[in-house]
């Protein structure tokens, strides 16, 4: 057979960390069989929102970008439709590998089955059951437009086929007869392969923050419902400086620009505030390496990320989730995820909680056996020999 050529599309920041452990299996043990191509649909721009993944990574480098940068879903989702398609017509790829729940996710989808290229989507059947999330639109269209579907968890696997997806298909598959996997998550594979590379590289973020190893909570916000509503973010910020100044422990937060960016406008006596309170770190966004050493140094995570949530799996902390449902159920089953909205009341509540019971808690192998990247990869071999 000859070797297959994938088209890889990515654009935000937790796609392309994404995409590194396929692009590693690739390098590794499908050099021979795959040929892999990139297009960054250029949703993330900032330096530290893309660049500093690809330099630290080792991931294959865009062989496009379409540079869309920010604006609403319509006009951006647009542009990347109209510039992933250009690109299909060009290299003819044999598949399309598409990657989450971002609105690139949902361009690759719709460019790539209106055209009728075979979409490959890793992370499908994650559902929050909340169609006012971007990300819920965005799951559900990409998975209906996809040949092959790899879904992470049980939940994930049951969500597809209580949509109708049905798991004794047989080949050859289509977008009217696809296949449905339970796999593991390659964010997990990153996460054993990164750990050790992120201690021997060993950021000085600690020593420049002035924080010490188990002594600090580290932050992430950046979903819209919580830095587009003033009242949340104020509510949300609020209850964590009073928990850090009250505990005297370090809150870092490596926030998202557009959280900034909503404390600049609107919020300036809290941002200033916070800047000056001596408990309160904020930075901007860091590398993968640094943000797992923040992550493994810890000793709890207060976060709205999906990806943040699960690391924190993975890396065996307690976490506060700052919304009210989660895709990631079985964390919350597990005990060690508390959803609480942007409720100050639960965040205080969880936070006290996990600051006396934290180091007591289990955290069992939820997500595959470090090897899906290869899995994912076998599988998309076979759909073309099947052929
Ligand atoms: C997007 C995804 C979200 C994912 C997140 C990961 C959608 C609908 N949302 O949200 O699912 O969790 O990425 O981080 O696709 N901005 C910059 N510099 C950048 C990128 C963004 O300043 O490099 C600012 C801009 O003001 C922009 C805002 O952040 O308007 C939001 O960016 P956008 O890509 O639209 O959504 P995210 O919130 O990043
Ligand atoms: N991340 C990072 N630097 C940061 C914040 C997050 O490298 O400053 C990583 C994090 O470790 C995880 C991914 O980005 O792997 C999660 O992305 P994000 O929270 O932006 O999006 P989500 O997962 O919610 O879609």
């Amino acid at each position: 057979m000859s070797k297959i050529k994938l088209l890889n599309i990515v654009g935000a920041r937790p796609q392309i960390i994404k995409s590194s452990a396929i692009s590693r299996a690739i390098r590794l043990n499908f050099s021979d069989s795959i040929t892999e191509l990139t297009l960054h649909t250029g949703q993330h721009y900032d330096r530290e929102m893309s660049e500093v993944f690809f330099d630290e990574l080792e991931i294959h480098r865009p062989d496009f970008n379409l540079g869309v940068g920010s604006a609403h879903h319509g006009r951006q989702t647009a542009a990347m439709i109209t510039g992933i398609e250009e690109v299909l017509l060009q290299e003819k790829p044999d598949a399309v590998l598409l990657y989450g729940d971002t609105n690139s996710t949902l361009a690759g989808a719709i460019a790539a089955a209106k055209l009728h290229f075979p979409v490959i989507h890793i992370e499908a059947g994650l559902r929050s059951f909340n169609k006012t999330m971007p990300e819920e639109i965005n799951r559900i269209m990409s998975d209906h437009s996809s040949t092959l579907l790899f879904a992470p968890t049980n939940a994930a696997f049951k969500n597809l086929i209580n949509e109708g997806f049905r798991p004794e298909n047989s080949p050859p598959y289509t977008i009217d007869n696809p296949k449905i996997y339970l796999t593991g998550d390659i964010m997990y594979d990153n996460s054993l392969f990164f750990a050790g590379l992120a201690e021997r590289k060993k950021s000085p973020i600690l020593e420049s923050m002035s924080i010490e190893k188990n002594k600090f909570v580290l932050v992430t916000i950046h979903r819209d419902i919580n830095t587009d509503d003033k009242n949340r973010l104020n509510a949300i910020l609020s209850a964590l400086k009073s928990l850090a100044e009250e505990n005297r422990i370090p809150f870092v937060m490596p926030f998202h620009p557009r959280t900034i960016n909503s404390l600049k406008s609107g919020l300036n006596n809290l941002f200033e505030e916070m800047k000056l309170s001596p408990w309160i770190r904020i930075t901007p966004p860091v590398s993968y390496l640094t943000m797992i050493l923040l992550e493994k140094n810890c000793n709890m995570i207060i976060t709205d990320s999906g990806g943040v949530q699960k690391e924190s799996h993975f890396f065996r902390k307690p976490c506060i989730v700052l919304r009210r449902e989660t895709e990631w159920i079985e964390l919350v089953a597990n005990g060690t995820v508390k959803l609480v909205d942007a409720n100050p009341a639960m965040i205080r509540s969880e936070f006290d909680g996990f600051m006396q019971s934290g180091n007591n808690l289990e955290y069992p192998g939820f997500y595959g056996d470090g090897k899906t990247a290869e899995f994912i990869l076998n599988e998309i071999l076979l759909l073309f020999e099947r052929r």
